[in-house]
């Protein structure tokens, strides 16, 4: 009887941990732009630290700034890294919702 089972939780475990994350298909998602989301996800979350013009940086490099949209184009990888999540540091707080996440990783992937 053990013997049986004992397979059977290894093979469970291995689907769990071999899942690929999952891609996005760009063609199912919604149309995210600087217009529409972008800009306003930027000034809500990024831009009290990020922006040029920000009173208190708290630390946030000189160079990085979200003001146009060709600044955050110019960050886009980096952005992507910094809020994917698995890899999130960005808000230092954290506090960027899963879904706002999501539209920003296609607004970036997909639309730019
Ligand atoms: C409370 C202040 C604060 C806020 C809000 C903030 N950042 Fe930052 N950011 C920092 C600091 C400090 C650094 C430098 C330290 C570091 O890289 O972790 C930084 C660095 C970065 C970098 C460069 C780091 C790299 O590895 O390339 C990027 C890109 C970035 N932030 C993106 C964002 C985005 C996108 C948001 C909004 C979702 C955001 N940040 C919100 C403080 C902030």
């Amino acid at each position: 009887m053990i013997r049986g089972a004992l397979p059977l939780l290894l093979l469970a475990c291995a689907t769990e941990t071999a899942e690929p994350p999952a891609a996005l298909d760009c063609a199912s998602e919604p149309v995210v732009t600087w217009e529409n989301v972008g800009e306003g996800l930027m000034i809500e979350n990024c831009q009290s630290c990020h922006a040029s013009t920000s009173l208190n940086r708290n630390g946030a490099p000189e160079s990085v700034v979200f003001d146009t949209h060709t600044d955050v184009i110019t960050f886009r990888s980096r952005i992507l890294a910094v809020t994917a999540p698995d890899t999130r540091t960005m808000p230092p707080s954290l506090a960027l919702s899963d879904d706002d996440r999501h539209l920003l990783q296609v607004w970036l992937e997909c639309w730019e």
